[in-house]
């Protein structure tokens, strides 16, 4: 792993928009994409930019079961309101939360993860380990799937929401197989209640206890954390 430790989130936010302007240039055109308040500076800092991605198609991440994308906790919403309303994509795709057809709606995901080979895939880190949706125990080869969560990250959510009632219990998300299958990774983690999380991934064991810890394992991951994220290390 490539760690990359800042001062703090607004540093972080440049050092990934700067993997991302040259990524972008050396021609990739996949970009999986994360949502939570992490990449948001950085998301701000691409909008904000002249980077062109009318080439690139972005895959998101997860989704919420049981939101539409008019729901503003959706991520649909927070990425139209975030990126994608500002700055054009040839196309954008984030798991469908609303089919009620759940089998369909993974597979058809899994269909456009390999039709589009992610080139950069951004991360944020949950404070229990979890790496898009996929919480303590999901197997390391998942693919798309509909995920249970936690009370930890249901805990950890419902800022987002004006009641912890609000806060779905289910999502689905992209596997951790799928996750790894990226070429290049990139995780950012700020801020003291990462430090469990950030100190396993990087040093503990290579657990489903600890799903973040499976980026060991892969050949180019850059990891950015800042000072207080970096204090169990
Ligand atoms: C949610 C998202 C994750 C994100 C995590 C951390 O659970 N599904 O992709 O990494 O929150 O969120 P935050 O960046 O707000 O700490």
């Amino acid at each position: 792993m490539n760690i990359i430790k800042v001062n703090n989130a607004s540093q972080g936010a440049a050092r990934a928009y700067d993997i991302f302007a040259e990524t972008l240039t050396k021609g990739a055109r996949v970009f999986g994409l994360a949502t939570g308040s992490t990449p948001v500076p950085l998301y701000q800092r691409l909008v904000e930019s002249p980077l062109d991605f009318s080439q690139a198609t972005a895959i998101n991440l997860d989704e919420y079961l049981g939101l539409s994308g008019n729901d503003p906790q959706s991520y649909h919403f927070f990425m139209a309101q975030h990126l994608f309303n500002h700055k054009a994509f040839k196309q954008t795709f984030i798991p469908d939360g609303k089919n009620p057809d759940r089998q369909a709606a993974t597979s058809q995901y899994d269909r456009i993860i390999a039709e589009n080979p992610i080139d950069l895939q951004l991360l944020g880190l949950g404070r229990n380990g979890h790496i898009g949706f996929n919480e303590p125990g999901t197997a390391f080869d998942s693919k798309t799937h509909i995920v249970d969560l936690t009370q930890s990250t249901i805990d950890a959510n419902a800022r987002f929401f004006d009641h912890e009632v609000d806060v779905p219990t289910q999502a689905i998300s992209m596997g951790i197989g799928s996750v790894m299958s990226a070429k290049h990774i990139l995780l950012m983690a700020f801020g003291a209640e990462k430090a469990d999380a950030v100190a396993q991934m990087i040093s503990g064991p290579i657990t489903e206890k600890l799903p973040a810890s499976v980026l060991q394992q892969h050949p180019n991951v850059t990891v950015i954390i800042d000072d207080a994220a970096a204090a169990k290390l």
